[in-house]
Parts: structure tokens; C-alpha cells; sequence
């Protein structure tokens, strides 16, 4: 998720934008840049945030009364001064600025090169803005109505803001997918990814749908369709105050960052699964297919919630690929000489790609000649320079210290890797990944089914705000959620919980059940079912409070447990995908009542970049 802002009128641009991208920077924080038109078009640009832009560029006279801005996420190219936007049609003539992803750009690119153009990032951003100067160029048309045809090649999504050295009043914008919010002022116009950019010039604003191009020349605002059909611009006034519109209107990241799921997870997916065909492409580790065949090991190294996603990798992989998973926290991973061979494949989880102990426990696993893949969440980062190959999350940046939509990211990846490698080894049928693909393809909107939850975990969290313990239980994929929740609950209020495989109760944590003690469970239909049943009973035997996600219908539990919380049905492979929504709005819901600081718990760090 990246953030772009754009502005023509009557006043500086540069300040404008500049200030505007500081207001975006919570979308992305890699690179930033900023085209301005005066006399032809000036290109500023750099990795790192905004305030190193704005020092790098310091002593330049900015004029120009028109201009776009950028604050990047990467997903295409590591952050660089390369790869940061604005990017250029190859005359020069024209700059763009992106936030989205272009799934057919490689194809796009081929057969630019094909016709003489040259590239100088890695980006999906460059290959658009030159097909558009292609077009422009081959079929003699204005620019607006090239924007309109290359828009009609792209696959992905985009939100785009296009300056035009020749025609220095014109602005054009289009989005499909991503955001995009024209600021309607006194004989000026801003843009932005959202309003937080706009709010302090106007509130007059135009909230651009899918597929619809805004072509702004000086004074003059037109919308039409990629399908070139005119549209009556709606324009609505702002009510948002500013502070909330950088959390798109939620009260925290936190909040904001777990309703974000369903999209993260169809991001984390798009391009990767082809249900129909049974097929799953990882191109990270495409190269790797010999190796996977043939590793007799996998070992999982992480910290916190993405130990946590390991857990849940190691049990589909070794239900579907058969290969034996070990799971090691890395701080203990990196202490204890572990014996690893050139046959083993170990997988690194990091969020923020930095963890101090997991990146140690890379070069120990390195140096002793296995084949590192990274699972990350942001692009370039220390991580995914270190491993081997790897697979990103796409979940965006995740600001919020207690991770949630980075955690749900990490196991789709464990998942389609899990899938990926059996089918490699053939150790799954066709027609079961078919099954599979189909049913993952609707988690998204089965995890916006159990965001409807969020009501009740107000409730219950209301029950249990006030206690000092709280202990959840699952079995099989339920014990690593288990463990999630346990651990969102701990560090974000501050009440002691612990999660353990439902079985282990009766091994001592029973002895701690009494009226005092709330224990959720994950009681969801499957193999294990009747025997978590059990575990219910004994904890009310002992006057234990029992919350329980269950699939929705449920009337089983519903009789004995003292809350419900249901989800949908599902197969077990994606139950940590759906079971971990609940516990994550419950953590957040005690720890708002309980006065915590929930974007920012005391003693924690989003990255935890020490040993
Ligand atoms: C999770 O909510 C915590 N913020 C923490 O456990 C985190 O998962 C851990 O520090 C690992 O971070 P990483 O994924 O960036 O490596």
C-alpha cells in the first residue's frame, strides 16, 4: 500500500505535496519522491521517508503549480532511489505516481522492450507509463485517452496520478482497486490516497470509483469511464477529522489493520492461486522445485506471532507435503548448534523482516549449507537480502505493535507453500488442491464474516477485563491460534494468558481453573471435536468461565460454554485464518477497556531489532 498525492492550481505545489506525503507516510515509508511541472517536468526522488526526500532535495528552488507525490510500500523492486516514484515515460515528457500492483506487467514490459523501450527500475509503475507514451505515440491520441486505452490492457490494481510537461494544467487520475480522493477547491484541485492530505484546503471532495478516470485541465474536471461513458462527479463534504482519516476512521491501527484482513489475504493471494486449474505460482521460490522435492526436512525459525504462523505451517505442510516440519524459536535455534545438512530447507517468518535472533539464525542456518527461504511482509527489508528466496505477504505496512494482519498473511503464504510443495512432490491429489484453491480463493469473505463478531467480543471483553489470568486452549491448527490469542491478549492488556494444546489441561494448567479464570476455546467442528467437548466440561466442573469460537449453527457447545463466538465453516487447514479474527478483536476490545494503549503497548517494540 503506498501513498499518493497530487495538486494544480494557484499555489506552490511542492509544499503542498510534501506536507501531504508526511500525512501518508502510515501507507508506506520505503522511498518518496515528487514531480513538479514548470518549464518542463523536475523529478525529485530517494529511498527512505519523506523528511530524508525533503533534506536531499533542500537548497533546490521548487516553482511549478502543478505536481504529484509518492510515499512508497515496495512490492515490485527493493526501496531504492531507482525504484521510488515518480516514474518517467521515456521522453520525459510525462510522470506517474502508483499505488496498487499490476499483475500483467512483466508480459506488458516484453513487448515494450519488444518496441524499443528501455526501463531503469524494477517497477510495475515504469512499464504503465510508457505503454501510455506507446500509445499516445502509435495511435495519436491525447493523453487522457491513452491513459484510457492502457488502463484497458492492465490486469491489477492501481490508483495513478499523471503530469504532463507539455500541457503543465492538466492533472490525470484513475483508479481500480486502490483508493483515490479528489479535493475539490477555489479554481484548484489535490488528490490523495486518501483525504488526510486534503482536509486542511477543502472539504469539498470526490471519492473516484473503480474504473473511472478523472482528467483535470486547470479549472476544468471531467470523470469519465475506462468504457469512455461521462460521469456526474459526485461531490460530498468531509466530516472526518484528520487524525482519524490516517486510520481511515478506525480509532487505531490496531482495529484498522485487522478489518484489513479480507483485503491483505486476497492481496497475499492475488496472482499466486488458479483454482479452476488446480495450479499455485510462487515465483519467489520457483527456482527452488528440485529442492523442495527433495529436502528432508524443513525447519521453521521465528519470534512471537510469527513463531506462531510456524506452528501452523508445520502442520499443513506435513499434512499435505509429508515432509517433516521442525519449528524453532530462533533465539534458542541460534544458541544451540543445531545439526543441519545441505538437504535441509529452513523458512524464516518476520513481519518486519529486521528480528534480530531470526536474522541470526539465518546465517547460522547459511553457514551450515541449507537453503534459506523468508517469509516477509516488507519488501527490501534486512530479511529477504539475507535468505535465499522467499515469498512476501503483501499485507502493507502494519503499524499497529501487536501484529494481526501480518500474522493471517504469513499463514496463507505457509499455506500455499504447504500446497505448493506437495503438489511438487505429488503427495496431494488434483483434484483435492482443485477442492483446496476453491474454498481458499473465499476466505476473504469468510474472514469478513467473522469480523462480524466484533460486537460480541465487546461484550465478553467487558466479562473479563477486570481478570488477572485467562488461559486458551485448541488442538491441532487450533493450538497455534491458541497461542496467537493468548499472546494478542497479554500484550496489548496486560492480563497474564497462556495458550496450551487442549489435551495438555489435565498435565496441570487445570489446577489453575476456578470462577476467576476465563478460558477460551477453540471449539470449531472437526476430527477432535468430541474431545474438546471434554475439555469444556472439565473446566465448568471446576467453575471455570468458558468462552468458545464455534462453527456457526453450533448447539453443542452453545449449551455448556458461557460465550459464543462462531464462525464460519471451513476446512480445517484455513480454520487459523478464521478462528484468530475473534481472539484478535477480543485482545483489542479488553485492552480499550481497560485504559491500554493499544497501537503502542508499554515495553514493546514494533521491530525487535535487538538480541
Ligand atoms: C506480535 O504481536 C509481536 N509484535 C511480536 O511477537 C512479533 O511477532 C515478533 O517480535 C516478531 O516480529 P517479526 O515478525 O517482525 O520478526
Amino acid at each position: 500500500m503506498c501513498g499518493i498525492i497530487g495538486y494544480v492550481g494557484y499555489r506552490d505545489a511542492w509544499p503542498i505535496i510534501i506536507k501531504g506525503l508526511k500525512r501518508l507516510e502510515y501507507r508506506g515509508y520505503d522511498s518518496a519522491g515528487v514531480a513538479l511541472v514548470d518549464q518542463g517536468m523536475h523529478i525529485y526522488k530517494s529511498a527512505g521517508k519523506v523528511s530524508h526526500l525533503e533534506q536531499a532535495a533542500e537548497g533546490s528552488d521548487f516553482n511549478g503549480h502543478t505536481g504529484i507525490g509518492h510515499t512508497r510500500w515496495a512490492t515490485h523492486g527493493v526501496p531504492s532511489d531507482r525504484n521510488a516514484h515518480p516514474h518517467s515515460s521515456g521522453d520525459g515528457q510525462l510522470a506517474i505516481v502508483h499505488n496498487g500492483i499490476i499483475e500483467n506487467y512483466a508480459t506488458l514490459k516484453e513487448e515494450l522492450v519488444g518496441r524499443g523501450h528501455t526501463f531503469i527500475s524494477e517497477t510495475d509503475t515504469e512499464v504503465l507509463i510508457h505503454l501510455i507514451e506507446d500509445i499516445q505515440q502509435e495511435e495519436r491520441v491525447n493523453l487522457a485517452e491513452a491513459v484510457r486505452l492502457a488502463l484497458t490492457q492492465v490486469v491489477g490494481a492501481y490508483a495513478i496520478a499523471i503530469t504532463n510537461a507539455a500541457h503543465p494544467k492538466q492533472l490525470i487520475v484513475a483508479r481500480k482497486g486502490s483508493p483515490l480522493v479528489i479535493g475539490v477547491g477555489e479554481n484548484e484541485y489535490f488528490i490523495g490516497s486518501d483525504a488526510s492530505p486534503i482536509i486542511e484546503y477543502t472539504r469539498n471532495v470526490i471519492y473516484l470509483k473503480d474504473r473511472e478516470i478523472a482528467i483535470i485541465n486547470g479549472n476544468e474536471l471531467v470523470v469519465k469511464t475506462i468504457e469512455n461513458e461521462i460521469q456526474t462527479p459526485y461531490i460530498q463534504q468531509l466530516e472526518m477529522r484528520l487524525e482519524l482519516l490516517e486510520k481511515a476512521g478506525y480509532d487505531h491501527f490496531m482495529l484498522k489493520e485487522i478489518h484489513e484482513q479480507p483485503r491483505s489475504v486476497k492481496d497475499c493471494m492475488r496472482g499466486r492461486i488458479y483454482p479452476l486449474e488446480g495450479n499455485i505460482q510462487l515465483g519467489g521460490i520457483k527456482d527452488y522445485g528440485d529442492k523442495l522435492r527433495q529436502a528432508e526436512r524443513i525447519i521453521i525459525v521465528a519470534c512471537g506471532t510469527s513463531w506462531h504462523a510456524g506452528l501452523v505451517g508445520e502442520y499443513l505442510i506435513e499434512e499435505f507435503a509429508r515432509v517433516p516440519v521442525e519449528v524453532e524459536y530462533a533465539s534458542e535455534f541460534r544458541y544451540r548448534n543445531p545439526i543441519i545438512s545441505e538437504k535441509d530447507i529452513v523458512i524464516a517468518i518476520s513481519q518486519s523482516g529486521e528480528t534480530a535472533d531470526t536474522m541470526a539464525a539465518i546465517r547460522l542456518a547459511k553457514e551450515k549449507g541449507a537453503t534459506i527461504f523468508g517469509i516477509c511482509n516488507v519488501v527490501g527489508s534486512s530479511i529477504p537480502r539475507l535468505t535465499h528466496a522467499g515469498v512476501y505477504t503483501h499485507a502493507g505496512p502494519e503499524i499497529g505493535v501487536a501484529s494481526t494482519k501480518a500474522f493471517t498473511g504469513q499463514v496463507t503464504v505457509l499455506t500455499l507453500m504447504a500446497l505448493y510443495i506437495a503438489q511438487l512432490r505429488g503427495t496431494i491429489a488434483q483434484n483435492k488442491l482443485v477442492q483446496l484453491l476453491t474454498e481458499l480463493e473465499e476466505i476473504p469473505a469468510l474472514i469478513e464474516q467473522c469480523l462480524t463478531t466484533d460486537e460480541a467480543t465487546r461484550y465478553i471483553a467487558n466479562e473479563i477485563k477486570d481478570v488477572r489470568n485467562c488461559i486458551f486452549l485448541g488442538r491441532g491448527t487450533g493450538f497455534p491460534v491458541a497461542l496467537e490469542g493468548a499472546l494478542k491478549l497479554k500484550e496489548i492488556s496486560y492480563i497474564h494468558a497462556e495458550g496450551y494444546p487442549a489435551a495438555e489441561m489435565k498435565h496441570g494448567p487445570i489446577a489453575l481453573i476456578d470462577e476467576e479464570m476465563p478460558v477460551v476455546v477453540i471449539a470449531t467442528k472437526n476430527a477432535s471435536y468430541e474431545k474438546v467437548i471434554s475439555n469444556i466440561q472439565e473446566v465448568k466442573a471446576r467453575k471455570g468461565k468458558v468462552i468458545a469460537i464455534v462453527t456457526a449453527g453450533d448447539t453443542e457447545v452453545r449449551k455448556m460454554a458461557d460465550f459464543v463466538l462462531e464462525i464460519p465453516a471451513a476446512d480445517d487447514a484455513f480454520l487459523p485464518l478464521l478462528a484468530t479474527i475473534p481472539l484478535q478483536l477480543l485482545a483489542y476490545h479488553t485492552a480499550l477497556l481497560r485504559g491500554c494503549n493499544v497501537d503502542q503497548p508499554r515495553n514493546l517494540a514494533k521491530s525487535v531489532t535487538v538480541e
